[in-house]
């Protein structure tokens, strides 16, 4: 499955109606298409566009910006292991070392089952807990190699489901309430807002032939001034 179907696409449908521009629903549909399949396919992304009236391109570039968003495969569980300064000192390259060798692969490699894929990454905001690590952005640690041995025993025995959905899912709880708005107050909302661009532009196309003329050398000095230049032969005796 990448394409959304079903129940997805209803919610995408209604998660691109909440936005008085389209393409505002990019991020979001991103992460709809992620938690469906884990991550980004080629064919979710070029539904994303679809929807949203993009190239498939200006999708890619989007979700290829971010850190969260992944346009290649990876494992059910995606542990993040901290090696910025806190963690560092605390022993976050030592932690890294000891999940590369327990999973048997280096960090951006995925396990041969497809259960876990390691990663590298930069401060996540939990030096409090340091050496930390992140799976599917939940937080653990402090880690050293024993806890962080029976973390992977947890998650590969599925004892952390309730905690840990599966890569992709940022949340169980699927937000309704504010999806509920109603179409004609949106439509009006995206009215006003390509009205608005509309004058925009027209004001600054009128505006930019006067400052191009403003800008001109001369352009608005009386005849015969010099327009505050000095001029060859004058006043140089
Ligand atoms: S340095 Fe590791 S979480 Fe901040």
């Amino acid at each position: 499955m990448s394409r959304f179907t079903g129940d997805s696409l209803a919610y995408a449908r209604r998660l691109v109606s909440l936005y008085p521009q389209r393409r505002s629903a990019l991020i979001p549909l991103c992460h709809l298409a992620q938690a469906q399949d884990g991550w980004l396919t080629s064919d979710a992304m070029e539904h994303i566009a679809e929807l949203l009236g993009l190239e498939p391109a200006e999708v890619l570039g989007t979700a290829s910006f971010y850190d969260m968003l992944h346009t290649e495969p990876v494992g059910r569980y995606l542990i993040g292991i901290c090696t910025n300064i806190a963690c560092l000192l605390e022993g976050g390259m030592e932690l890294l070392e000891h999940a590369a060798k327990r999973l048997g692969v280096h960090p951006g490699g995925t396990t041969g089952d497809g259960v876990f894929t390691l990663e590298e990454v930069e401060c996540v905001a939990a030096c409090n807990r340091a050496p930390c690590a992140t799976v599917n952005w939940r937080f653990f640690g402090p880690l050293g190699a024993d806890s962080f041995d029976r973390l992977v025993d947890d998650l590969a025995a599925g004892r952390l489901d309730q905690d840990v959905p599966r890569h992709g899912v940022l949340s169980r709880t699927v937000r309704r309430r504010g999806l509920d708005v109603a179409p004609e107050d949106v439509a009006a909302e995206r009215e006003r807002s390509d009205r608005e661009k509309a004058s925009r532009l027209a004001a600054s196309a009128t505006e930019a032939p006067k400052a191009a003329t403003a800008g001109t050398p001369g352009a608005q000095a009386p005849k015969g001034s010099s327009g505050g230049h000095p001029q060859p032969g004058k006043g140089s005796k």
